[in-house]
């Protein structure tokens, strides 16, 4: 699989640290030296999570230079649907690619690696030639704006990678790991409410909705720092790589402290270490392809450049990739 276009699309509204100071009881300075987060971008009326996950998958699309009805396959990552059915082929039809089938894939901020590595299968089997792989997530829509230990974490964006099969000699996913441990799923959730109302007679019918996310920082920080170095050294173990031949770390961008201790586990300069969640947060599955288009297009991440990513999150679910960008082919 070979990973030829990205594109992203975040929310116009930003909010910084000090603006959110004056809605719940935080300041700018605890929020930036716990976590390295200066503002956050937070979708309006007009932004629903179809038009920016439309707006990233288009810009994808420009970028590797295909037409809509060249694409099979798009794999939405995503916990925050506009419906809970699927919101990936409403992005399907926003985008007019009729021969695409289209569907939504949920592993919180593991989301799009999982959706990266789901998307790989098909094209290497060869059922498959052009996919489509998006993480956005509108987190706004379900923290507590009152519980000032989550609110501060989370923005709203859309990042996407234009992904096609290949030779060997142009593969861009050379390996993979992915994990979960549903027993510690209580460290983080956006959980179904255990709300019933009488239906028939002694029947009841539960209702929908949600509770905020709910979250222990402390218990996620500690299994960040622990799991997401051991699953990158193994999988550069079993690639052969190492990690001095790494142009990049791409990680899941949830704290800055999380991505300055993986660096530092690997000998890795900070400067190799892509980061932008000073100006965006947290935005769950987004983070990863939103780092990466912005990366590209700035031109640090250069055509045959070497990417360790990982993400990790609710479920617990984690995982990591190693990435040969490869840009636009003529
Ligand atoms: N502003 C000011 N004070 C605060 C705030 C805030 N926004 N939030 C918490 N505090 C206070 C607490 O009340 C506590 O006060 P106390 O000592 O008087 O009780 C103090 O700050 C310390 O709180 P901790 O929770 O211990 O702070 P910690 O250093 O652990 O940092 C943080 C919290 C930033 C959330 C950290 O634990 C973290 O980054 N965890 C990982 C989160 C993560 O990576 N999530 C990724 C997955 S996201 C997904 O999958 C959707």
């Amino acid at each position: 699989m070979a990973l030829v276009g990205c594109g992203s699309a975040v929310p116009a509204a930003s909010i910084t640290n000090q603006q959110l100071s004056e809605r719940v009881d935080t300041n700018d300075e605890w929020i930036r030296t716990r976590t390295g987060i200066r503002a956050r971008r937070i979708a309006g009326p007009s932004e629903s999570l179809t038009c920016l996950a439309s707006r990233a998958a288009q810009a994808a699309l420009d970028h590797a230079g295909w037409s809509p009805d060249d694409v099979d396959l798009i794999l939405l990552a995503t916990s925050s649907p506009d419906d809970l059915f699927g919101t990936a082929p409403r992005v399907q039809g926003t985008l007019g690619a009729r021969r695409a089938v289209a569907f939504d894939l949920t592993a919180a901020c593991s989301g799009f690696l999982f959706a990266l590595i789901t998307a790989s299968q098909y094209l290497g089997s060869g059922t498959m030639k052009r996919a489509l792989v998006i993480g956005a997530d509108q987190l706004s829509r379900w923290v507590d704006w009152d519980d000032r230990s989550t609110c501060v974490l989370f923005g709203d964006g859309a990042g996407s990678v234009a992904v096609e099969a290949c030779g060997a000699q142009d593969n861009g996913l050379l390996g993979f790991r992915m994990r979960s441990d549903g027993s510690r799923n209580g460290c983080l959730t956006l959980a179904q409410l255990d709300k019933h109302a009488p239906l028939l007679g002694e029947l009841t019918a539960q209702r929908g909705g949600f509770a905020p996310i709910q979250m222990n920082g402390q218990e996620v920080y500690k299994f960040a720092v622990r799991e997401v170095p051991a699953i990158l050294s193994e999988l550069l173990e079993a690639t052969g790589t190492a990690p001095e031949q790494l142009d990049w770390l791409l990680l899941h961008q949830a704290n800055q402290r999380i991505l300055d201790a993986v660096a530092d586990r690997f000998a890795i300069d900070h400067s190799q270490v892509l980061s932008n969640l000073a100006l965006y947060g947290n935005t769950s599955a987004a983070t990863i392809p939103l780092m990466l288009d912005e990366a590209v297009k700035d031109g640090r991440v250069q055509p045959g450049h070497l990417l360790a990513s990982s993400g990790f999150g609710a479920g617990l679910s984690w995982g990591a990739a190693l990435l040969r960008w490869q840009g636009p082919t003529d």
